[in-house]
């Protein structure tokens, strides 16, 4: 196990009409607040209604900048960033998923920092600093939630780039799992995908000695593997819900990570991926990780044995040992197809002659290296794209 420091400030208010004290929570930093949000879901909801009412009980003003798009783009955020400086705003509330989470960092941190916003995101310049924020979570997905990072999309680029920071966790987040009653199927499988990812990105590292964060990590894909079919079952169970939405916290809070850090590696392609396509990052992680997979699994086969005969219930085959991770491999991928996901890029609006061209931009220009069970170079990097396809 490698030496660690572990810490995470943010306060996870967790239940049934949590977001009542929504208000109370805001007032603690700030009676001047930009309420940001996505594209409208939660008007038609309710739960903008029910927000605005407990901010304008603690007397709170209220600023709005609604119209975040899923894969948040870098122009609202300078919007945003304007707007808090106009009105010298002291709190940013971000009401929805990874997307409008996700875009309220990069406002707060671009608040602070004079050039433009991208710099940050193009690695340019490090911050230090974050408008305070807090959180209303619509979606268990990204686990931006309780995370230091950020994911934001240039469209004039081409590019989406995370960046993250530890002043970037929120000072709080409320998680009422009733909030996600009203997802599309199409949206919880991509949030169920995306935490899964979040385990595996951990779980899948070339370090030893760490049977505790191992075992973490297997009991949280296994209850969102088990959970996520009691969802498909019945969409309005509440204890399934609940299971899920904490997943997608714990998935992504850095608690499965101490001492053994993690690959990323996948995030990182699938990253290209949305940025040409525009596909949610979910289902873009349901086709680059089994294909991931199939490219490292015999740099460490053992690890991937363990994998699935503990988290997925394969039966080990003691005399050849590879049909082991050809078996769980076909059946992680019947997992994402019971979730209605695609697997190959050809499912998805994607041009295979761009193979090349993505495998540049993740590994700028051959400049870094991905990923941390095989270090993957760009010609590595392509092949696993190839094999998505
Ligand atoms: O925009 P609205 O109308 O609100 O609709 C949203 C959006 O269309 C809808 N939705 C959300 N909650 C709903 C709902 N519809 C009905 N009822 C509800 N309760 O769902 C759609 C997707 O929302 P989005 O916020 O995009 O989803 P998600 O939470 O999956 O976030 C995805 C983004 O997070 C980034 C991804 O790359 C992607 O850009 N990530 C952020 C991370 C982080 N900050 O730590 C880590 C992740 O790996 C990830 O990269
Ligand atoms: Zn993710």
């Amino acid at each position: 196990m490698n030496n660690f420091v572990f810490e995470n400030k943010t306060r996870v208010i967790f239940g049934k009409d949590s977001e009542k004290s929504v208000g109370s929570e805001t007032l603690k930093y700030s009676n001047k607040v930009l309420l940001h949000y996505g594209g409208g879901s939660i008007k038609k909801t309710g739960l903008y209604d029910r927000v605005v009412k407990s901010l304008k009980e603690e007397n709170i003003e209220i600023f709005e900048l609604g119209g975040v798009l899923p894969n948040p783009r870098v122009d609202l955020v300078r919007e945003g960033i304007e707007l808090c400086r106009k009105e010298d705003i002291g709190f940013i509330l971000a009401v929805g998923g990874g997307s409008v989470i996700d875009s309220a960092k990069a406002i707060g941190i671009g608040y602070f920092y004079d050039g433009d916003v991208w710099d940050i995101y193009d690695y340019k310049v490090s911050v230090d600093k974050m408008l305070p924020l807090g959180v209303v979570l619509t979606i268990p997905a990204a686990g931006s939630e309780t995370s230091p990072g950020s994911v934001i999309t240039n469209v004039d680029k081409e590019l989406k780039r995370g960046f993250g920071a530890l002043c970037m966790r929120p000072v709080f987040s409320i998680l009422n799992p009733e909030l996600t009653f009203t997802l599309p199927d199409y949206q919880t499988a991509c949030g169920i995908s995306d935490m899964f990812a979040h385990v595996m990105e951990r779980y899948f590292v070339p370090t030893k000695n760490v049977d505790l964060t191992d075992r973490l990590c297997e009991a949280t894909m296994k209850t969102i593997i088990n959970q996520a079919y009691n969802i498909l079952k019945n969409p309005m169970d509440y204890n399934a819900r609940a299971e899920i939405m904490y997943c997608g916290t714990v998935a992504h809070n850095d608690s499965l990570d101490p001492g053994r850090g993690g690959d990323w590696a996948s995030h990182e392609m699938e990253h290209e991926v949305s940025a040409v396509t525009d596909v949610a990052h979910g289902a873009g992680l349901s086709i680059i990780f089994p294909a991931w997979i199939k490219y490292v699994y015999k740099e460490n086969m053992d690890k991937f044995i363990q994998f699935f005969t503990r988290v997925f219930n394969i039966e080990q085959d003691f005399e050849n040992p590879e049909n082991t991770v050809l078996r769980g491999i076909s059946t992680l991928e019947s997992f994402y197809k019971d979730l209605k996901l695609p697997i190959r890029l050809s499912e998805i609006d994607f041009d295979s002659s761009r193979v090349d061209e993505l495998a540049k931009k993740a590994s700028f220009d051959s400049s870094r290296t991905l990923g941390a069970f095989k270090v993957l170079n760009k010609d590595d990097i392509k092949e696993i794209y190839k094999l998505a396809l």
